[in-house]
């Protein structure tokens, strides 16, 4: 669902950076990083890996390395999870906010039955009694699909096939009714089909119950039909944000575009899908001014020396939710009709976006925030 950008959010970072101590120096994982989850609203987290998305949640979640550091504030309905006492945030972790992780070995323990672990997660959150929680656990089983949930419940994980264990992980998530459900890479170790069961029951869990939705992902192929909104990262920041359907169909930044370009799509050859050139920049020495400069087609000298800033760009006649790119020549909706001549395609292949038009911004629309 597509929430409106005055609705308070449920999570918000703002200026929160995550560092890493290393013998080579410091990586800059995440940096200076704003941005708003909103209750019921499904939000895509996009980038190649190394972006920085695992561990921007990690951080929210107080699960960095022991050599990782949180600065800024990530604010849960206002209260600042970085100022928390591990404690409590071990409280708002199982209550509130919950995680699933790429391999659901990570949250399983294999010497334990399904039964114990699922009911123990409501026994200890929820101070429910154990038959009750076995009760409920049962149920919540039944509801992510699992068939002959009477029997499976009774099990060990590693009679489950990898498919149903996501499931199971999925089911201790949500029986806590957190707030917002984040999913990192939840589907990469399924194969195809099971991928699209589980991001269907992602969504059919959550809609309608207020839970917000944060999935990650490195594969911009799956958020389609399944996100409202999508944050692409490059080198630990968001260079876009928008309306799923909006980025799509018009990437303003072109990191998205040639992202976009990179994937196989039905609806195009097979032939039209084009790498990115160049590699992910080293995040102990990022490049400076714009960390895209050195693979990007648009770059012009300015790129190279002075930092775009994630700013509002302008999609007339297309309402939802604000559009932010951080880049200094974004590509501008053709529909504008904004005057500004026969501007250059995107220039990544057959990517969406390919004829609208590139234009520097001027100090004056940058000022304005247009
Ligand atoms: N404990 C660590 N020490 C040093 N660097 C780390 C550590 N954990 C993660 N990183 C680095 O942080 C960056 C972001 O990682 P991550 O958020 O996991 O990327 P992804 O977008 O693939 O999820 C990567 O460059 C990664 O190598
Ligand atoms: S700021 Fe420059 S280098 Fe960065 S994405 Fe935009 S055009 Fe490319
Ligand atoms: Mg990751």
């Amino acid at each position: 669902m597509l929430i409106p950008d005055d609705t308070p959010p449920l999570l918000e970072l703002s200026g929160y950076s995550i560092r890493f101590a290393t013998p080579d120096g410091e990586v800059r994982a995440v940096s200076e990083m704003d941005l708003a989850v909103r209750p019921g609203e499904t939000l895509a987290i996009v980038g190649e890996s190394g972006s920085g998305k695992s561990q921007t949640f990690n951080g929210v979640f107080g699960l960095l390395a022991r050599n990782g550091r949180a600065s800024g504030a990530a604010r849960l309905e206002g209260r600042d999870l970085l100022a928390l006492k591990s404690r409590d945030l071990d409280k708002v972790r199982g209550r509130e906010m919950a995680m699933v992780f790429q391999d659901p070995m990570t949250a399983l323990n294999p010497a334990m039955k399904i039964k114990r672990q699922l009911a123990e997660t409501l026994e200890v959150h929820q101070g429910l009694g154990r038959r009750e929680a076995e009760v409920q656990s049962l149920a919540m089983l039944k509801r992510v699909g699992i068939p002959d949930a009477e029997r499976r419940i009774e099990q060990y994980p590693h009679e489950l096939s990898g498919g149903m264990r996501q499931r199971v992980v999925i089911a201790m998530a949500l029986l806590c009714r957190p707030k917002i459900l984040v999913a990192d890479e939840p589907t990469t170790a399924l194969d195809v089909t099971i991928q699209a069961q589980i991001l269907e029951l992602f969504a059919e869990l959550t809609a309608g119950s207020g839970t917000a939705l944060v999935l990650i992902t490195h594969d911009l192929g799956v958020v389609a039909g399944v996100a409202d909104r999508i944050a692409v990262m490059y080198a630990g920041r968001i260079v876009e944000e928008g309306a799923v359907d909006d980025v799509f169909a018009a990437p303003a930044h072109p990191y998205t575009a040639a992202l976009l370009a990179s994937i196989p799509r039905v609806d195009r050859d097979v032939g039209a899908v084009e790498p990115i050139p160049g590699r992910p920049p080293n995040l102990i020495h990022p490049p400076a001014g714009c960390a895209f400069h050195p693979r990007c087609r648009s770059a012009i000298e300015r790129c190279a020396t002075e930092r775009p800033p994630l700013e509002a760009v302008a999609q007339e006649g297309r309402a939802g939710p604000v559009r932010r790119a951080a880049c200094w020549r974004p590509f501008v909706d053709a529909s504008r009709g904004t005057g500004y001549g026969s501007a250059p395609g995107t220039g990544y292949g057959s990517a969406p976006g390919t004829g609208t038009g590139s234009v520097e911004r001027t100090a004056t629309e940058t000022a304005l925030h247009v």
